[in-house]
């Protein structure tokens, strides 16, 4: 069963958001049941990797969008992003080092992760944006 399920309680208002949000689902839940298959380190390690790059790919998204619209919150916003991204950076070097199996701790990390900042804090943008305009 997959870690994380879609539901429209994860939905932000905004469209395209959503849709990045759900491709960041799927990329914890692929890793996820990698990991409870047993797979190797290269395949492990590449999935979370591709987490990595989305993670980053999408937090430049929101960014921009939040800019364009003039999103009052966009620099608190900014600095979640940073920690987060920063979270997933050092699991990513500490799984190249070869200190850090995977485990189900780092998949509910990266489940906690995603949905706690979908919830708390892209939530807060989805009025504005549908205000301004700019979805
Ligand atoms: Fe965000
Ligand atoms: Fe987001």
């Amino acid at each position: 069963m997959a870690l994380i399920i879609w539901s429209d309680k994860l939905s932000v208002g905004v469209r395209s958001i959503d849709e990045q949000h759900i491709v960041l689902i799927d990329a914890v839940n692929e890793l996820h049941a990698a990991m409870m298959k047993g797979q190797g380190r290269n395949i492990l390690g590449n999935l979370l990797c591709t987490l990595l790059v989305y993670t980053r790919n999408h937090f430049s998204a929101e960014e921009a969008m939040m800019e364009t619209a003039n999103f009052p919150g966009l620099a608190q916003h900014r600095i979640q992003h940073h920690e987060l991204a920063k979270q997933v950076e050092e699991y990513v070097e500490r799984f190249k080092q070869g200190d850090l199996t995977l485990s189900n701790r780092l998949s509910n990390f990266l489940s906690d992760w995603l949905t706690n900042h979908i919830l708390n804090t892209d939530m807060e943008y989805g009025p504005w944006m549908n205000e301004h305009g700019v979805c």
